[in-house]
């Protein structure tokens, strides 16, 4: 296959004379060509192929056992000035990370075929899509990217002659040697890592892993951290948000995008199943969301993937019966435990352990083993089509128009069920602050303490924190007010007294969106309070609910000195920014200090 694209023909030409690879193969995107690959993998025993009843089109794949999770300390943004990149990124000066990564380079894919994978993030041809260009060694990475993008002769199609593309270059880092015979899985050491932006060149060079975020560089490192900065100066948003449509019985349709860490059950939420009679939930995407205003002044979101990589363990009948039904065949799994039949399990499954297992690193397990059979990080990466709940609408090149923002995190006291902002800027300042409670079950000597992860992207903005959040104020002032998406924070993880969960989650989060897409219908009640509209204590659906009143009042009172102590943490963590911080920030916590003071109207 050949490209007309004089200035990739020359890109290519360029890191292959760095690289010196055996070979050159571009990825036409065909079955055939997959195939073939997944072929050679099994062959080199780096793919298991699963039982073709139980997983049809199904492989396993096992990593080394250093290269299991996006590794953020080892993540840079290399702007010109250190101050581009801001107090969350790591920053190295460009220059001398190119001399770094030249030397590692030099040689980097001796042994090895390089594949030249065309992507496009989005629809092809929407005018909010983006095409890149991934240079790989990993034939794993081409397989999942075939999965989790658009890829191939269409995208070369519409780069055409003179198109623009973001170009990725990626290596394990692991040349071979004459007669050298490969790893299962192929990497460098950590130090030895180095997932890399260069914001103002919008190019990536990832070095030294082969997994997940660090090496499928139309995700994280494309769709979000250069994205974000392209985005920041052509003016729309590029966000770690899920989208997903809900309709009503009357048939009406509202979409809704959503920023959540990690680890908050944004997949889930996603494909959630509603208990609300009448009301459903279909899927846009999990985990990315481009947006850019339309002709009419709205917002209008695109899915820029097309697959999803999910977090495995965890997930089950009972969480997610719809990435169940997604993940049943032509899927990729990576450190999951293999069953003596050829199946896949991992904790959280939603079934015992058989007696037998063979876990992620390629060792038997039994019950009652050290250590859980599947890695905490072990990864599904499964086509969005098969999705039983995908919207139909999924790959609408317009997009679809926005009608509310959710941002949330874990917070166990504090937050209550669901509050709405008074306007965007409150709502930005609701996004500034958002995050997640430390607690026990990560080892910190910081439990009780926030970690403040604003909009859900502290490890993907690929620019300064505070110019982010001034863009996101920005955006409000370009279009009518009554045009933008409502802003509400939700907070599904609130704990009584005993430390049990007050709210039961899961399908019945599908209530409380039912009250959003009455809120931006405007037909749903509320009241205002110092910290937003709140629903009144029957606005919210809990018919077939048992949660009893008492409990309800709970999860939707402002605990005064809660809110005291959350204003004194903002400030301190704000004071953290120092004169880059918005004005308008500041000025939005002052408002709600003297809001919840009484000094002012509720307003
Ligand atoms: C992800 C993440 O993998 O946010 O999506 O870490
Ligand atoms: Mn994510």
């Amino acid at each position: 296959m050949m490209t007309k694209n004089k200035t990739l023909k020359k890109w290519v030409d360029e890191m292959a004379h760095m690289t010196k690879p055996d070979q050159v193969v571009w990825i036409d995107g065909s079955q055939e060509e997959n195939d073939r690959l997944l072929r050679q993998m099994v062959d080199a025993g780096m793919a298991t192929p699963l039982n073709s009843e139980k997983r049809p089109g199904c492989y396993l794949f096992r990593s080394d056992a250093s290269d299991v999770a996006r590794v953020e300390n080892r993540t840079f943004i290399a702007s010109k000035k250190k101050e581009g990149a801001g107090p969350t990124n790591n920053w190295i000066n460009p220059e001398d990370l190119k001399t770094t990564l030249k030397k590692l380079y030099d040689g980097s894919m001796r042994g090895r075929t390089m594949y030249i994978i065309p992507f496009s993030m989005g629809p092809i041809g929407s005018r909010i899509s983006k095409i890149g260009i991934e240079i790989t060694d990993s034939p794993y990475v081409v397989v999942n990217m075939r999965i989790m993008t658009r890829i191939g002769k269409t995208v070369l199609d519409a780069l055409g002659e003179d198109g623009e593309f973001v170009p990725c270059l990626h290596s394990v880092g692991a040349p071979l040697a004459e007669d050298q015979k490969d790893a299962i899985w192929p990497c460098a050491p950590m130090e030895k890592k180095y997932i890399s932006h260069f914001p103002e060149d919008r190019l990536i060079w990832s070095y030294g892993s082969g997994y997940g975020g660090n090496a499928l560089l139309g995700k994280k490192c494309f769709a979000l951290r250069i994205a974000s900065v392209l985005a920041r100066d052509e003016g729309w948003l590029a966000e770690h948000m899920l989208i997903l449509s809900l309709r009503n019985p009357a048939g009406e349709k509202k979409y809704i995008a959503g920023a959540f860490p990690s680890a908050c059950g944004k997949t889930n939420l996603a494909m959630l199943v509603s208990t609300v009679p009448g009301w459903k939930v279909e899927t846009i995407g999990d985990d990315i969301a481009w947006m850019k205003f339309g002709a009419d002044g709205r917002l209008y979101a695109i899915n820029p993937e097309a697959g999803f990589f999910g977090v495995a363990p965890g997930t089950s009948m009972n969480s997610n019966p719809n990435a169940m039904a997604t993940i049943r065949s032509n899927t990729i799994f990576t450190n999951v435990a293999l069953t003596d039949d050829g199946d896949v399990w991992w904790e959280g499954i939603g079934s015992d352990p058989p007696g037998h297992l063979v876990d992620w690193r390629g060792n038997d397990w039994r019950p009652g083993s050290d250590g859980p059979s599947a890695h905490p990080n072990a990864r599904f990466t499964a086509p969005a089509s098969q999705c039983p709940v995908m919207a139909p609408e999924w790959e609408n090149p317009v997009g679809v128009p926005i009608s509310a923002i959710l941002i949330g995190g874990r917070r166990p006291s504090t937050i209550p069920l669901v509050h709405e902002s008074f306007d965007w800027n409150h709502g930005v300042f609701m996004g500034s602050i958002m995050g997640s409670e430390i607690t026990a079950a990560a080892i910190s000597d910081n439990i009780g303490q926030v970690r403040r992860d604003p909009f859900a992207m502290l490890p993907f903005c690929g620019y300064h924190i505070c110019d982010y959040l001034q863009h996101w104020l920005n955006m409000g002032a370009r279009t009518d007010a009554g045009k933008l998406p409502k802003i509400f924070y939700v907070n599904w993880f609130r704990r009584d007294k005993n430390g049990k969960w007050l709210w039961p989650g899961f399908g019945e989060n599908s209530r409380v969106l039912k009250w959003i897409f009455e809120r931006v219908s405007g037909s749903g009640n509320a009241m205002q309070t110092p910290i937003g509209f709140m629903p009144t204590p029957d606005a919210i659906d809990l018919k077939g609910l048992n949660v009893p009143a008492a409990v309800m009042r709970q999860l939707l009172t402002i605990d005064i000195e809660a809110w005291r102590r959350e204003i004194a943490s903002v400030k301190e963590y704000y004071a953290g920014f120092g004169d880059k911080l918005p004005q308008e920030l500041s000025a939005q916590l002052e408002a709600l200090e003297n809001r919840m003071n009484g000094q002012t109207n509720v307003r």
